[in-house]
């Protein structure tokens, strides 16, 4: 395994890959909605790919998908389910988005589920993103927005630390602000209910 393979999530990819998705309705929306903005010749980077389930389902709707995560157990397991599945478009990698290097304006679209509120450097990846986007090219989030439900957890960050977990606690409102700070404009927004993950998608402009 990598050294700097990130050790809180190795240790959880096994089961990470066993768990059933939360709300399957919300996911399926979540799903369409992102494939309605695909076309079969778009260069996809996802990163925080977990295991990989949502990069194999979007797979057949586009040309290339460069599915990234900082954790080589989750690739491990998402390069075998993708095998398994017959996926021949997928380049899993195991890498840190902060180390990531792609050419600016080379991506079309860039999924990052469920994994903005556990950057510490938030806003540096979002505009990270927006330099490899293309023009006209979409950021696809879906973010657990604490501020908004669960304000205290603030108090719980340290203790996330402590066992190699970062977890940022911010308002819907404030993760927006973030990408608009860096020059996107949001496209699209939905919020399945009080306490779920925002479904954002910024674009940035032509
Ligand atoms: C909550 S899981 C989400 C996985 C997947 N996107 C999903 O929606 O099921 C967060 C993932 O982000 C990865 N991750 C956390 N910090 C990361 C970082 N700085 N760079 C790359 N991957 C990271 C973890 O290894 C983990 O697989």
């Amino acid at each position: 395994m990598r050294k700097d393979s990130l050790i809180f999530w190795d240790l959880l990819a096994k089961r990470y890959s066993r768990q059933p998705i939360a709300d399957e309705a919300a996911y399926r929306k979540k799903l369409e909605v992102t494939q309605s903005y695909f076309r079969p010749d778009m260069e996809v980077m996802e990163f925080g790919c977990g295991t990989g389930s949502t990069a194999i389902i979007h797979a057949p709707h586009v040309r290339h998908i460069l599915a990234t995560d900082g954790s080589e157990k989750m690739i491990e397991i998402a390069r075998d389910k993708a095998k398994a599945k017959y996926i021949e478009n997928i380049t899993f990698e195991c890498i840190n988005i902060d180390t990531l290097v792609l050419p600016p304006e080379s991506l079309d679209v860039v999924l990052g589920l469920s994994i903005l509120h556990l950057l510490a450097n938030r806003d540096e990846i979002i505009k990270k993103v927006y330099t490899m986007l293309k023009p006209g090219g979409i950021f696809v989030t879906s973010t657990a927005c604490m501020g908004d439900t669960m304000p205290y957890a603030k108090y719980l960050a340290p203790i996330g630390r402590l066992i190699g977990l970062t977890v940022r606690v911010f308002t819907q409102a404030e993760l927006k602000n973030a990408m608009e700070q860096a020059g996107f404009a949001i496209d699209y927004e939905w919020s399945p209910g009080l306490d779920k993950a925002a479904f954002i998608i910024a674009k940035k402009p032509r």
